[in-house]
């Protein structure tokens, strides 16, 4: 029993930082998951020249199990999720829906951002399905044949 971590409770997410910055670029997808999105290594190479990256560590307790990554222009209020994954080993626990709710939280939180969007392979249908239990909905494709969803925050009346 004391063995099982599973509770989405556990999630949190925290920056990536030198301590860790090795542990999320060693987080692995399964091979048909590849093209759903960049390397973790990739991403964190680009949030070093883009100041707006918020790259962030998704953590169970403890351990990195995963990493996401978005954007809050403080001239804009509109935030865009735009890396997420969870370790092959650690996926269908709850995890993804955990860090969702944290990452949902930690913008909700900035103060001026009134709505989320994220964009995900079509056949991608397990981050579908995770988004819409959220509360995303589907706007249609963008030019690179994505799907983009968007979310209203909640407390919406800033
Ligand atoms: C998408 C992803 C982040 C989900 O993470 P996860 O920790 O496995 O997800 P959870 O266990 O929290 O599941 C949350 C919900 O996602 C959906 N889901 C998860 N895996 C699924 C699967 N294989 N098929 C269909 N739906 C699935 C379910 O709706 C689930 O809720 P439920 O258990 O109440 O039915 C993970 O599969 C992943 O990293 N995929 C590869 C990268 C990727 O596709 N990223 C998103 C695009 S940017």
């Amino acid at each position: 029993m004391a063995e099982r971590s599973g509770s989405t409770a556990d999630i949190r997410i925290g920056p990536v930082t030198p301590a860790n910055r090795a542990l999320v670029t060693a987080l692995q997808l399964a091979p048909e998951q590849m093209d759903f999105v960049a390397s973790n290594a990739a991403s964190l190479r680009e949030a070093r020249s883009d100041r707006d990256a918020r790259p962030r560590a998704v953590m169970a307790g403890d351990q990195i199990v995963g990493f996401l990554m978005y954007e809050a222009p403080r001239d804009d209020d509109e935030a865009r999720i735009y890396r997420f994954m969870i370790d092959r080993a650690s996926q269908g626990r709850g995890y993804g829906k955990g860090a969702l709710r944290e990452v949902l939280e930690e913008i909700d939180g900035l103060g001026h951002i009134r709505h989320v969007s994220i964009c995900y392979e079509p056949e991608n249908e397990a981050a579908r399905q995770l988004y819409r239990s959220a509360g995303f909905v589907e706007q249609g494709l963008d030019e690179d044949g994505e799907m983009i969803a968007d979310l209203i925050l909640p407390t919406g009346d800033r």
